[in-house]
């Protein structure tokens, strides 16, 4: 296994094995109310308990995680766009941006590497507007409808992907 040390001592992009896999974890707009925000729909687990416990299922399975959750559009846009070349995997919950943003859409095609769309609630159980995404066909994967669990089981699928990936090209 790498060191931290040398993991960190990689130039950004390099992402020859499963040690220094790396994801950026992006959770749009309103997330940040996880637990106090229509627990009926949402459930009671809060934002920061999600991706801590991302983080140590990271260590288990060899994955640096980044976690990043923002209300804006274009903020959410910017920081798929600085981790080009930096990261082997994006899982992301567009929350309500899921069903109206392009931008979203095009930041996720100029990122060049596997995402997994990830909701808490199954919306196609729910209104006519949420079964819209402008992500689906660019996403490798789509987990929803089992809460704050899901976003562990989207995770080991990355893994499991890119280890695929991987093999293949070898
Ligand atoms: C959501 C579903 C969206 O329709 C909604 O706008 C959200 C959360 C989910 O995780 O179930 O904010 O993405």
């Amino acid at each position: 296994m790498a060191s931290k040390k040398a993991d960190d001592d990689k130039p950004a992009g390099d992402a020859s094995d499963l040690e220094t896999l790396r994801v950026l974890v992006v959770h749009g707009p309103n997330l940040n109310l996880l637990g106090e925000r229509e627990p009926e729909v949402y459930g009671r687990t809060r934002l920061a308990d999600i991706d801590r416990e991302l983080k140590q299922l990271g260590d288990e399975l060899g994955i640096r995680i980044e976690t990043y959750q923002s209300n804006s559009e274009g903020d959410i846009v910017t920081r798929i766009q600085k981790a080009r070349g930096k990261v082997d995997a994006l899982l992301i919950n567009p929350a309500g941006y899921t069903h109206t943003s392009v931008a979203i859409r095009d930041a996720i095609l100029a990122l060049e590497v596997p995402a997994v769309e990830v909701h808490l609630s199954n919306v196609y159980r729910r209104e006519p507007m949420r079964h819209h995404s402008t992500i689906a066909d660019v996403a490798v994967a789509r987990i929803m409808g089992f809460g704050a669990p899901g976003y562990a089981l989207a995770l080991r699928g990355v893994r499991a992907l890119v280890e695929t990936a991987r093999r293949q090209r070898a």
